[in-house]
């Protein structure tokens, strides 16, 4: 089982001589952790693969240190893209874009397009920029954990999720719990208008103000987008997305059907009330989630993968509102809870 290594200039250094060498680096960035492979080398990409146990024909995205790199991934440059990198890079967006034709195959699952993005985590800047001087400076990297399962936001969850798929030569560096907690932004530039395929770390509103113009979200079919097959981002346990007004109701309902049985019960609730009730109950495990959109995406990934770490049977979770602050936080939610 690989542990992982605290991120000072060394291990950054260390981690980008084994890129060049083709294996592979987990590391942080500001939304989750990636599993890196120097992205213009084919062999080494494959082993992201083989380690998720992800199907080859899911496209992953390049990290770059710089808006030139970026560039010269891509066969056409449009004005929205320079838009869009100059107002949210480094930072958590993706953006999609014609290939150029250097760009593996094993890269963009065999489309024409390839999604770019320069991540602002001090230690995935330089562990790009150290790779710019070592090797191609372009790190193909999905999130850090097993194909279906839970993104990791902090160094452990990946050695939970990953620890025993990684080679010896592989490494992974620990930077702390990421800022954001959910995936990139990726808007669709390859086409016409541009479109948003996964909501994430920088909201609809601010793009759309950057652009100038309103966008629709399109729900495409997998494999473009792995994160919308349904079931992504799926804890181990049955997972429930409950209003708080039946939280309470369906929590009894469970525990009714499960009777004599030894199941753990996880709730994650962020209304007061309904915490102090569950806290009268000493055979369920609740778990505190703020009212405030940003901080509950920078703590769900981590509470999702504490209730497999307490090998949970069940999660019910109390539904945020619908309002547009929380679209990527319930865009998550849904596909945790579907089956
Ligand atoms: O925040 C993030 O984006 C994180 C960090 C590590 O950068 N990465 C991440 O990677 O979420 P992954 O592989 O778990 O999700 C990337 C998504 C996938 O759903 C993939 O299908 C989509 O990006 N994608 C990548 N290239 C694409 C392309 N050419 N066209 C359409 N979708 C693409
Ligand atoms: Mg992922």
């Amino acid at each position: 089982m690989i542990r992982p290594q605290v991120s000072n200039p060394c291990a950054v250094s260390t981690a980008a001589e084994l890129l060049a060498l083709g294996h592979l680096v987990a590391f942080p960035t500001e939304t989750v952790y990636g599993l890196g492979a120097d992205g213009l080398n084919p062999k080494a990409v494959a082993k992201i693969f083989a380690a998720k146990g992800r199907p080859a024909d899911h496209p992953v995205i390049l990290h770059v240190a710089d808006i030139d790199r970026a560039r010269s991934l891509a066969s056409d440059w449009p004005s929205n893209a320079e838009k869009l990198a100059t107002a949210f890079w480094p930072g958590p967006l993706t953006l999609i874009l014609r290939r150029a034709s250097h760009v593996p195959d094993a890269v963009t699952g065999g489309q024409d397009t390839v999604g770019v993005r320069m991540p602002s985590h001090p230690v995935a800047l330089s562990l790009l920029k150290d790779f710019s001087t070592l090797g191609s400076g372009v790190v193909a990297a999905p999130s850090a954990n097993r194909f279906g399962a839970v993104s990791p936001t902090r160094a452990l969850d990946v050695v939970a999720s990953l620890g025993d798929r990684l080679g010896p030569q592989d490494m992974i560096l620990d930077g702390g719990d990421c800022a954001v907690g959910v995936e990139s932004t990726i808007v669709d530039l390859s086409s016409g208008e541009p479109k948003i395929l996964r909501p994430g770390g920088i909201s609809r509103e601010a793009i759309e103000s950057v652009l100038g113009m309103r966008l629709s979200q399109t729900v495409t079919d997998a494999p473009r987008v792995s994160g919308s097959l349904e079931s992504h981002y799926a804890p181990r346990a049955t997972t429930m997305l409950v209003a708080p007004h039946e939280l309470l109701a369906r929590l009894h309902g469970l525990q009714a059907d499960q009777q004599g049985a030894e199941r753990r019960i996880v709730c994650l609730v962020m209304n007061t009330d309904l915490a102090r009730e569950l806290s009268s109950l000493n055979d369920v495990i609740w778990l505190p989630m703020s009212a405030d959109p940003q901080i509950y995406a920078h703590d769900l990934y981590a509470r999702l993968n504490d209730a497999d770490r307490f090998s949970a049977d069940f999660l019910l979770i109390e539904s945020p509102p619908q309002t547009v602050e929380w679209e990527a936080v319930n865009d998550r939610l849904k596909r945790a809870a579907a089956v």
